[in-house]
């Protein structure tokens, strides 16, 4: 694995999964998510493994889809370059997984914190979908996930400024199960799956499935249309503006276009 590092038996009967990109800010390639999906599908079938924790570092859990890999893709490519295969694939894994967040957790890097089953977040810890900032929208679930955990009017404020939650915000709008010191919160994820860990391995999976059943059934609808109108952001100029200014250490100049 080149982009993530994976210890199976972190803890007794639960695994880890770090992001490992950290000079990038653990930014999610392409290579890094199929990392994570492989990984999980392995996991998924190992008996000895009953919850897994997926982690970034102190500075970052991720901040985004990698820009640099997306800034010149056309629409018609990101459609056939079909990233979100591999974060179905990640979503339908069956045991429980738990985000432990510390730093930034923006755009996709936010999306794949909500895609996990529950987050522990360090007091540093920094959400947001800034994707309209490089005039573009969350792709990965970020216009459904983040609605239904915060509501309409704080996902509209977050989508549409690209404001960062702080880790108190989020604990407050329910996005995260607890806020704990810098130094506690991979310490809190493990605490958390231990926990989990002792009950059984059947009755997790079936819990964690219906619980999941009550959104998705809606879901799989929602999904499908953000992607569409997140592919049409790949035919404007606003879009290669935005990103182009990005890797260029500039401000963009958004036309409407
Ligand atoms: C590629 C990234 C990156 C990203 C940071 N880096 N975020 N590279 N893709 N998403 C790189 C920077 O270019 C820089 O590389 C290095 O990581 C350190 O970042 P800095 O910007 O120098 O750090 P800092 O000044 O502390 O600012 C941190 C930051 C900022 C606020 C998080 O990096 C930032 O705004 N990042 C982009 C956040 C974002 O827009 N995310 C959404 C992406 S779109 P160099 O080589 O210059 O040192 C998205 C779509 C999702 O996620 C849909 C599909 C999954």
């Amino acid at each position: 694995m080149e982009f993530i590092k994976v210890t199976e038996q972190y803890q007794p009967a639960i695994a880890l999964i770090q992001l490992n990109r950290p000079k990038e800010l653990n930014a999610l390639n392409k290579q890094l998510m199929e990392e994570v999906r492989d990984t999980l599908q392995l996991l998924d079938k190992n008996e000895a493994v009953r919850v897994i924790i997926i982690t970034g570092d102190e500075r970052a859990f991720a901040a985004g889809a990698d820009i640099k890999q997306m800034a010149d893709k056309s629409a018609i490519d990101m459609l056939l370059i079909d990233q979100f295969s591999t974060w179905d694939q990640i979503r339908k894994t069956k045991k429980p997984i738990i985000a432990a967040v510390s730093g930034f957790a923006l755009g996709g890097g936010c999306e794949f914190a909500m895609t996990c089953d529950m987050i522990i977040a360090s007091e540093t810890a920094k959400f947001g979908q800034p994707e309209i900032k490089i005039g573009t929208i969350p792709g990965a679930g970020g216009t459904q996930r983040l609605t239904k955990a915060v509501g309409k009017a704080k996902a509209m404020e977050l989508i549409l400024t690209g404001r960062f939650l702080s880790a108190e915000e989020a604990h407050f709008y329910g996005l995260v199960n607890k806020v704990v010191p810098v130094e506690m919160y991979l310490h809190e994820a493990v605490e958390l799956a231990k926990e989990i860990a002792q009950m059984s391995p059947v009755a997790v999976q079936l819990a964690k499935e219906a619980i999941n059943r009550s959104f998705e059934t809606q879901l799989d609808e929602g999904l499908a249309f953000e992607r569409k109108n997140f592919y049409l952001t790949f035919a404007s100029a606003d879009q290669k503006e935005g990103m182009n200014a990005f890797v260029e250490k500039r401000k963009p100049s958004f036309t409407g276009r």
